[in-house]
C-alpha cells in the first residue's frame, strides 16, 4: 500500500508524479504496473538503458570488494582502467582524467582547472568565462554563473560573479538566409567581439 502523507522532498512543482517501481532498458514501471517508454533517457543520463545488467553486476562486484578509497590515500584499479580507456579516446595530448559526480561539478572543475593553468602560465588577469544564452551549465553557484537562463540565475546574482554571455546559435530562429559556413562565421564573430569588449587578457575560456 502506498503512503499518502505529504512528501518531505523538494520538487519543482506541486504536480504529483507516478511512483516509480522498477525500470528495465527503455521502460519504466510505476507501482500500479503501468509501463512508460523513456524516450529521453530521463534527463539524458540513462542512455545505455535503465538497470543495465552489466553495470549493476560491475557495481556489485566492486561494492563487495570496497566501497570507498580516498584518493589522497589510495589508488584503485577500476578508476585507473577507466581513465586509461578514456584517455585512449581523447585527442593526442589530452591524457589526464578527473572524475566527478555530475555535470555542475564537471563544469566547475573544468573552469577551475583552466584558471589554475592560466596562473601557472603567468596569465593572472584571465578569469572571465564566456558562455551562451540560452544555455544550461548547472545549478551550483559557479555553474549557474555560466548558465544563460535568467529565471534560474536572477535570484542569486548578488551571490555570484555573473559571466559574459553571447547569443547561442539558433539557426531555426535566425531570420536570414546564410549558409552553414556564413552562419558559423557570424556566431564566431560575436564571440570575437565579446572577447575584445571584455579585454582579451581578462578572458579565460569559452564554454558551450
Ligand atoms: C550541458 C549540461 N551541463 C551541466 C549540467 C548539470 O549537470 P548536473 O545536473 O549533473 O549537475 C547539465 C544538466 O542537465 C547539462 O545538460
Amino acid at each position: 500500500m502506498s503512503d499518502t502523507s505529504p512528501s518531505n522532498l523538494f520538487y519543482q512543482s506541486h504536480l504529483s508524479r507516478p511512483m516509480l517501481d522498477y525500470a528495465e532498458g527503455i521502460y519504466l514501471y510505476d507501482v500500479s504496473g503501468k509501463r512508460y517508454l523513456d524516450g529521453s533517457s530521463g534527463a539524458m543520463v540513462s542512455n545505455i538503458g535503465h538497470s543495465n545488467r552489466y553495470v549493476l553486476d560491475a557495481m556489485k562486484a566492486q561494492m563487495d570488494k570496497a566501497t570507498f578509497g580516498y584518493r589522497l590515500h589510495f589508488q584503485n584499479e577500476p578508476s585507473e582502467r577507466l581513465a586509461r580507456q578514456t584517455a585512449r579516446l581523447m585527442p593526442n595530448g589530452l591524457d589526464r582524467v578527473f572524475f566527478v559526480s555530475g555535470g555542475s561539478e564537471a563544469v566547475e572543475s573544468s573552469i577551475k582547472l583552466a584558471r589554475q593553468y592560466a596562473l601557472v602560465k603567468g596569465k593572472t588577469t584571465a578569469w572571465k568565462v564566456i558562455s551562451c544564452s540560452p544555455s544550461y551549465h548547472g545549478c551550483s553557484l559557479g555553474a549557474l554563473a555560466l548558465t544563460g537562463y535568467q529565471p534560474l540565475a536572477d535570484p542569486f546574482l548578488p551571490m555570484m560573479r555573473d559571466m559574459p554571455k553571447i547569443p547561442a546559435p539558433a539557426c531555426y530562429l535566425d531570420r536570414d538566409d546564410l549558409d552553414d559556413t556564413a552562419r558559423g562565421l557570424k556566431y564566431a564573430g560575436m564571440l570575437r567581439e565579446e572577447i575584445l569588449r571584455q579585454k582579451p587578457e581578462t578572458v579565460l575560456a569559452f564554454i558551450m
